[in-house]
């Protein structure tokens, strides 16, 4: 079977909710990639997987190589790939940078958080044959300090420059957008006025589609508090816990290798 398309993507808006997970890893990807119809390489990798305080420090070599892991290790699913923090300052640089990281990941799309100043930007990626994501509501690169997050689309202001802004975007080119960190009855409207898909995260049932981070799902941070919008299926840092210090204690205890580990 050949890999889903955007056009098949695309046509699922009313008919049936779309599936995205983060995915920055081989293994992961190899999962969750018969199970969801978009997997999305985001930058969220800085603070998932290699520690930072925010995605402000992602650089775009890292999600050439996440993205082409990512790529490489799936089959099936739609693979969206993050533009990092100040990699589409302007034109040239977007259109340079966008080419950059889908030549060398093949993934079929990028992601930009996107404002009424990058409008042109998203333009002009269309214009020259690339998918363009756009993300919109809460946009994480802006923040330093993720504690500092509250959602949008609180007031009547708002919630009009989010509507607007998304219909800006469609008109643009956009294929899809993300919603995320608004009250679900802006999240509605901008999903019953656009054609193209609404990917939700923390932007209630209301949108075409869902999107969570993978870690987030998984926990393998061991978190209480996270975001209200995050559901955790399994606690995975306990099971990884429990394996580590099996292998530890046995280790040190001389279990481990046994004769049938041993050549
Ligand atoms: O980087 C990311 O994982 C994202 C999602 C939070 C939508 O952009």
């Amino acid at each position: 079977m050949p890999r889903t398309s955007l056009k098949s993507i695309l046509k699922k808006k009313k008919k049936r909710k779309i599936t995205c997970l983060t995915a920055y890893t081989t293994s992961i990807a190899k999962i969750i990639d018969n199970y969801v119809d978009i997997i999305l390489v985001g930058d969220s990798l800085g603070t998932a997987i290699y520690g930072m305080k925010n995605t402000q420090s992602v650089t775009l070599d890292m999600m050439m190589r996440h993205g082409k892991a990512v790529y490489d290790s799936s089959k099936n699913a739609y693979i969206i790939i993050d533009m990092p923090f100040q990699t589409y300052r302007n034109k040239r640089e977007a259109l340079s940078n966008a080419k950059k990281l889908l030549s060398f990941s093949k993934c079929q799309s990028v992601k930009l958080e996107t404002d009424y100043k990058n409008l042109d930007i998203i333009k002009h990626l269309h214009k020259n044959g690339i998918t363009v994501i756009s993300h919109i509501g809460v946009t994480p690169q802006k923040f330093k300090d993720f504690n500092k997050i509250r959602s949008v689309g609180v007031n009547n202001k708002e919630k009009n420059n989010l509507l607007n802004l998304a219909k800006k975007l469609e008109k643009a080119g956009s294929s899809m957008i993300v919603l995320e960190c608004m009250k679900e009855n802006i999240a509605k409207k901008i999903t019953n006025n656009l054609k193209i898909p609404t990917i939700g995260i923390g932007a209630s049932p209301k949108c075409d589609g869902q999107v969570l981070v993978i870690n987030d799902i998984l926990n393998t941070k061991d978190l209480n508090k996270q975001p209200r919008f995050v559901k955790s299926y399994i606690n995975l840092n306990k099971i990884i816990e429990k394996a580590v210090k099996n292998y530890s204690d046995e280790v040190k205890n001389k279990k481990f290798p046994k004769i049938k580990n041993t050549y």
